[in-house]
């Protein structure tokens, strides 16, 4: 890779700029391009608007701007296949294959890949037709979980606690087709108990490392009530996910996964994205994603030790076996602020102040997820404005951070969580 190396960072969201940061730390002092990037992302790198989905167009700025090292942000890309367009043209990525973001963009894919791997996860039937559908949740007991098998925006997955609420996710999917393709075929899922959290890991295809656990927050409101949401805050490392558990984790999911990939022939060079269910008896798979999750990215990636440029570069040519992934001694987390009538109907527009302030706490970084300038003034463009992060050596001091934090940037509207980590504060005490 050339010194210093030049990069480009696909997507405009808050994991994005979480990238750009990390990779703006690398001593190697990587010129970052970023498509189409966002205001808080131009402090650290050139936006170019060229739309994330945009495949002609990023393969075409690749091949313009003679880029060392392509990193993708959001799936989209990568279902459609810019890992492969690249890869085709010589070009490194990290990202996989569209055959292997099936594992996402397929939740049949991904179900009947783990059920050969045996890797523990939800019993599911899965139906292309409306009629057996309704026939077969009429005889399952209550909650059941109806999910899209393609790419719903979060928006494809409902959890039944009634024969007739099952019913009618099935006619919306199915009949009605709200989602389009993606809702034509569906899975009907056990539904599990326990805690949820997110188990991220990098991969060059042969060897697999996992990333510091993280929980996320789906639910609007205080206390999960409310709408599901993108997710609004998360935390790193999670106290009930400790290093026996992610042993266990690596032992019974990352590696007949991967193993399970390679069987089938497809190369996984990227990042994995495992969604767990602590249960009882152990951790079960609610979903993969080809993709670092969002807000997980801003929580796990500031608590990266080592030199980021260096283990994109190393996942992207097959050298993550002598690659040393180390973590800073800390706790970090992630507090989204977001705009009035998020999730349904986002209010924009909206003049933000207060954010050099906030910028300016030791420890936090506020990462752009929703923001526009207008005459050189952010205001608000999306239904999740920012990620503010913070880290600190104690997750309470870490939050007692992020939420001074959120609390100097202002805009009107401005919703957020004020519970994000009392469940990891309340579990364990002795993190501190
Ligand atoms: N089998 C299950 N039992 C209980 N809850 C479940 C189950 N499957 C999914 N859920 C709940 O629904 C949420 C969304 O499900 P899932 O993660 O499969 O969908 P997704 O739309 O792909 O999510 P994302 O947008 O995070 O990729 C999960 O975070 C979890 O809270
Ligand atoms: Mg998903």
């Amino acid at each position: 890779m050339r010194q210093p190396p030049t990069i480009l960072v696909v997507g405009g969201g808050g994991r994005e700029h979480a990238l750009v940061w990390a990779l703006a730390g690398s001593p190697r002092r990587p010129v970052i391009i970023s498509a189409p990037g966002n205001p808080g992302i131009a402090d650290l790198a050139r936006c170019v608007p060229v739309q994330a989905d945009d495949i002609e167009g990023l393969v075409r700025l690749v091949q313009s701007e003679r880029i060392d090292l392509t990193v993708v942000g959001p799936e989209k890309p990568l279902a459609l296949g810019l890992a492969d367009r690249l890869r085709a043209l010589g070009h490194p990525v990290v990202g996989p294959s569209a055959a292997a973001a099936q594992i996402e963009s397929s939740k049949q894919f991904a179900k009947e890949l783990m059920t050969r791997a045996k890797i523990p996860t939800a019993s599911a039937a899965i139906f292309e037709a409306a009629g057996p559908a309704i026939k077969y949740v009429k005889s399952r007991p209550m909650p059941v979980v109806i999910k899209a098998d393609g790419l719903a925006q979060g928006k494809g997955v409902v959890i039944a606690r009634s024969p007739q609420e099952a019913i009618r996710a099935i006619e919306q999917f199915m009949t009605a087709g709200v989602l389009g393709e993606a809702g034509h075929r569906i899975l009907i899922e056990q539904f599990l108990v326990g805690d949820e959290i997110t188990c991220m890991a990098v991969t060059d295809g042969l060897t697999i490392v996992p990333l510091l656990p993280a929980q996320d927050h789906k639910q609007l409101l205080d206390g999960g009530r409310g709408p599901n949401t993108g997710g609004m805050g998360a935390y790193a490392p999670v106290p009930f996910a400790p290093p026996a558990l992610m042993a266990r984790v690596e032992r019974e999911v990352f590696q007949p996964l991967l193993a399970e990939l390679n069987h089938m022939g497809i190369d996984y060079q990227g990042i994995i994205y495992a969604g767990l269910m602590l249960c009882r008896d152990g951790p079960y798979v609610l979903e993969f994603n080809c993709r670092l999750g969002d807000p997980e990215a801003q929580a796990v990636l500031p608590l990266l030790a080592g030199d980021v440029v260096d283990l994109c570069d190393a996942v992207a040519h097959g050298r993550l076996q002598t690659s040393d992934v180390r973590w800073r001694n800390e706790s970090g987390v992630c507090i989204v602020l977001a705009s009035e009538g998020y999730p349904d109907a986002p209010v924009t527009g909206r003049p933000v102040t207060g954010l050099a302030e906030a910028n300016a706490i030791e420890g936090v970084q506020v990462f752009h997820a929703g923001t526009a300038t207008v005459t050189g003034r952010v205001v608000t463009n999306g239904g999740r404005v920012f990620g503010v992060a913070a880290q600190a050596p104690t997750l309470q001091a870490a939050l007692d951070r992020a939420y001074r934090a959120a609390d100097l940037v202002r805009f009107e509207g401005k919703q957020f969580r004020r519970d994000i980590g009392a469940r990891a504060i309340r579990s364990h005490t002795t993190l501190t």
